[in-house]
């Protein structure tokens, strides 16, 4: 038995090309293993697939590779959605239904929780009642999904699969959300209800020894979904949104747009240590022409490309790996 872990995870508020680099890494074909092992079908994943676009919520992306992929124990899941979206990938010629396993020890959404999340008005909630389930869930009153008739063909023991497997394991984790949205270290209250950390994959049931690489995703500019105010005044921001498309993959909301903030991607960075940085979407930037930057809450514009690249390289020198990065399409 060994195990080893890839993580991918995200060091801004989510949106910053998870998808994208997953589905990159995963044509390497060095890993059999996908999970995804923290939050529910509030994440939207936006991957492209043989040319064709595909929005994922809660089902790894392994299943565009024919690997089989987790929904860990760190998950929540809404039955009747994870059904749907295994027929909509299912339909659109991916065959998934035996690739994915929903560990015994994830939890369910009820309808009830969608019911409770569809009343927030402050937070900005994708409405899939991911809070309310965490809540049953740390509160014990939670249903597992051992418990669920309908997902029983899916259901496994994810430490069995772990420690009882005698292949080698290569495992990506492909996180969802971001740092800023995490519950513990992000914008509280305006984060979502689970851990965007490293830590959050481990928390799956890995070994800290099996991380091998970590790969992290920023975008060359900021963007946030939900309620509090981030966007400033300026056609600029709305010019980020409309050339980066940057509208929410799983609530369609037009994402609020800024700079990109070098102070608040250090502190991911801190917690985080990871050893791979993409900063993508650069091309938005490219065509706007436009370098600028937010540290320690002031504007700085660094005028040209190079200056820009030079800058964030030097910031962020922590990271032995910095790459830039183009939007999806791009690749
Ligand atoms: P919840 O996760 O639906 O409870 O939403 C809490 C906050 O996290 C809201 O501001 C959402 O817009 C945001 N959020 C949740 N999932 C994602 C995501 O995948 N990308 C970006 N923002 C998200
Ligand atoms: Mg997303």
């Amino acid at each position: 038995m060994s195990v080893l872990l890839d993580i991918v995870i995200d060091n801004s508020a989510g949106d910053s090309g998870k998808g994208k680099v997953v589905h990159h890494l995963l044509k390497s074909g060095k890993y059999n293993r996908v999970i995804r092992g923290n939050a529910g079908n509030n994440a939207g994943h936006t991957i492209y697939h043989e040319g064709k676009k595909f929005i994922t919520h809660l089902i790894p992306a392994g299943v565009f590779w024919g690997i089989k992929s987790y929904i860990g124990p760190g998950c929540l899941v809404h039955p009747k959605s994870f059904l749907e979206e295994i027929q909509y990938l299912e339909d659109n010629g991916l065959k998934c239904r035996d690739l994915v396993k929903i560990a015994s020890n994830a939890h369910i959404v009820t309808d009830a929780h969608i019911e409770e999340d569809s009343k927030d008005t402050k937070i900005g909630t994708t409405k899939r009642g991911i809070g309310p389930a965490a809540v049953d869930r740390y509160n014990r009153i939670g249903i597992q999904a051992k418990e669920i008739p309908e997902l029983k063909n899916f259901i496994v023991d994810f430490y069995s699969e772990l420690f009882d497997c005698q292949d080698k394991l290569y495992f990506l984790y492909e996180g969802a959300q971001g740092f800023e949205l995490d519950i513990f270290h992000g914008d509280y209250p305006y984060v979502t209800s689970s851990h965007t950390t490293v830590a959050g994959a481990l928390l799956n049931g890995f070994s800290h020894k099996s991380i091998k690489t970590v790969f992290s995703c920023i975008k060359a500019f900021a963007t946030y979904v939900g309620n509090k105010k981030f966007q400033p005044e300026g056609e600029i921001f709305n010019q980020i949104r409309e050339i980066g498309q940057e509208y929410g993959a799983t609530t369609q909301r037009p994402r609020q747009c800024n700079f990109l903030n070098v102070s608040d991607v250090m502190k991911s960075l801190n917690i985080n240590d990871p050893d791979v940085l993409i900063i993508n979407k650069m091309d938005v930037l490219q065509q706007l022409d436009c370098w600028k930057i937010i540290e320690d809450s002031q504007v700085l514009d660094l005028k040209t490309e190079e200056q820009f690249r030079n800058y964030l390289k030097d910031k962020f020198k922590s990271v032995p790996d910095i790459r830039f990065s183009y939007s999806a399409e791009y690749i």
